[in-house]
């Protein structure tokens, strides 16, 4: 690690050359703020915490994209307010109805224009079988083309809802007929995938919980809690405009100073003393990386995206990256009040050192009486999943096969602000494995999908995100490896995922993994190596990408096929 001292130096000379660099409004004079029909501008983002420096070579530069805000031009009085989702109770062949539309959000005492699925924030949470099939009737009211992907699913391709590869996009006012399948038990949830940096953001997701037809499939609970973790950039003048060309922030990705828990500021819950509860947990934020701590309380780690894991686990954290999902059972053993933290070590540029950062996500209010039936003996014993040990079985014999297909995770800038380049030359000093906050939002927001490219790179063939094409064959057992390289402009980590398909992480830098569980995203690390082991159970045409909108948006995507075994096309 660098001295902080030596890091402030060198980050004072960047400044200074930063100062004297010739780039300012004058590089993109003909964006002008970039300000559109509705009003809407830029204006600098707000910062983390007060710094000690400006950045004067970054002052009165403005991201190469117009400015826009959905429904700018709309009276928010006449949007109907946003109400708190429902869970639907759904069996195989059912019908939802689903639509996209604008809402008016209440969030605190201030209000924005935003969307929702169905007037819901989040979106309606659908419950059903494991093994069912339901039919959604979607149709898009807001102002922008969208699809609905249903994350995590192996489902049939055609209704993956990702526009140019399984669909055309659903256009304002028209609609689509989706058909959804739900093979295995778990927690998933759905989203746009057309500008999620904006739609999803703006409201637009909600969760899946597939039940096993198991009744111990997992251990005995007293409740359920759903929790959708997201955040939103929040200023004086309300929601911090979006480009209306691509995507800004694509350096870091959209974090945002206003953190949720299903679309609302704070979680509360009061229960009875030794309740135990389960916690489904779904990050559904662009770019932000939860680091969840429950002080006081026991915790166990049960599941992740697509199964159990195959042990029962004691764990003082859960480490969420965009769209993972965990399930965690929860024991509240004596009185009290007990926070949902987000616990992180930020990191800040200016002065070269981390800070830590405590941001309060709930608070749970357990009472002195006793709940009516006691699950601290089914909640103290560690459950072996013997049905997933079993199912992996039949894949330990590939573990150590050799390496299939190889990616390496990595970034390219374009022409981006000449001041910002002279900052970011010095700052890759500086970089954590995991990037936890945006130290450096100006940097981050003249970063675009215009002037940068983050790139899958296929180290076989040297082809780069969208050029990539795998083939596989229905059956077929791959393993992967994903590096991300530490030595580019600006390392970060990536939350990778492969749509359609499960697959386990089975090696992170060299070091088997003990204790497995089947997955749809997995977050590397910045110069990290994982080894994936992916199942091609599930025929079509499918993305892999960065869950980090903005990364997505800068080209951090690929196309795989997997192709049906009997030979069909
Ligand atoms: Cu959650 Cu390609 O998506
Ligand atoms: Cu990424």
């Amino acid at each position: 690690m660098i001295a902080p001292r030596v890091r402030l130096a060198a980050l004072v000379l960047a400044l200074a050359l930063a100062g004297t660099g010739a780039a300012t409004s004058q590089e993109h004079a003909g964006h002008q703020m970039g300000v559109d029909s509705t009003g809407v501008g830029w204006r600098m983002p707000p910062q983390p915490r007060p710094s000690p420096m400006m950045l004067p070579g970054l002052m009165g530069t403005f991201p190469d994209l117009t400015a826009f805000l959905p429904g700018a031009d709309l009276d928010p009085t006449t949007l109907p307010d946003a109400v708190f989702r429902e869970i639907v109770e759904m069996s195989d062949g059912d019908t939802l109805r689903l639509e996209a539309g604008f809402v008016r959000r209440t969030i605190g005492n201030r209000t924005f224009t935003m969307y929702g699925f169905n007037g819901q924030y989040p979106g309606p949470m659908i419950r059903v079988p494991q093994r069912s099939e339901i039919v959604v009737l979607f149709t898009n009211h807001i102002d922008l083309p969208t699809a609905v992907h249903w994350h995590g699913l192996r489902l049939d391709n055609q209704y993956d809802g990702v526009p140019g590869v399984t669909q055309d996009p659903v256009e304002p006012g028209e609609s689509f007929l989706y058909r959804v399948r739900f093979p295995d038990a778990g927690l998933y949830w759905y989203h746009p995938h057309h500008r999620e940096d904006i739609q999803q953001d703006l409201g637009l997701y909600g969760n899946m919980l597939v039940d096993s037809p198991d009744p111990d499939y997992l251990g005995p609970v007293n409740a359920e809690d759903f929790l959708m973790l997201d955040d939103l950039l929040i200023d004086d003048a309300g929601l911090f405009p979006y480009g209306r060309e691509g995507a800004v922030q694509t350096l870091m990705g959209r974090f945002g100073n206003q953190l949720l828990v299903n679309g609302e500021p704070r979680w509360e819950v009061t229960l009875p003393r030794g309740e135990v509860r389960r916690l489904y947990l779904t990050n559904v934020a662009n770019s932000r990386t939860f680091n969840l701590v429950l002080k006081g309380a026991e915790l166990k780690l049960v599941g992740a995206d697509v199964s159990k894991f195959e042990r029962e686990r004691v764990v003082e954290n859960v480490v969420l990256a965009p769209a993972q999902r965990y399930i965690v059972d929860v024991r509240f053993g004596t009185p009290g009040t007990y926070a949902l933290t987000n616990s992180i070590q930020a990191i800040d540029h200016f002065r070269g050192e981390f800070y830590s950062s405590v941001d309060t996500l709930g608070l749970v209010t357990v009472l002195e009486t006793p709940g009516a039936i006691d699950y601290s003996a089914e909640f103290a014993t560690l459950r072996e999943n013997t049905d997933v040990i079993e199912d992996i079985d039949r894949f330990r014999s590939e573990f150590g096969r050799p390496v299939d297909r190889e990616l390496e995770l990595t970034v390219r800038a374009g022409a981006l602000p000449s001041s910002m380049v002279a900052v970011m030359a010095l700052d890759t000093l500086y970089f954590p494995p995991v990037e936890w906050n945006d130290a450096m939002p100006m940097m981050n927001y003249l970063a675009t999908s215009k002037n940068l490219t983050w790139i899958l790179r296929d180290t076989q063939t040297g082809l780069e995100n969208r050029d990539i094409e795998w083939k596989f064959t229905e059956g077929d057992v791959v393993k992967l490896r994903i590096h991300n390289q530490r030595r580019s402009f600006h390392p970060m980590q990536h939350p990778m995922h492969f749509h359609g398909q499960r697959f386990l992480v089975i090696e992170m830098d060299g070091i088997p993994v003990d204790n497995l569980a089947w997955k749809d995203t997995a977050v590397i690390p910045v110069g990290s190596t994982f080894d994936l082991l992916m199942e091609a159970s599930n025929p079509g045409r499918w993305m892999a990408h960065c869950h980090i909108a903005e990364h997505l948006e800068a080209g951090m995507s690929m196309v795989f096929t997997v192709d049906p075994a009997n030979g069909e096309p």
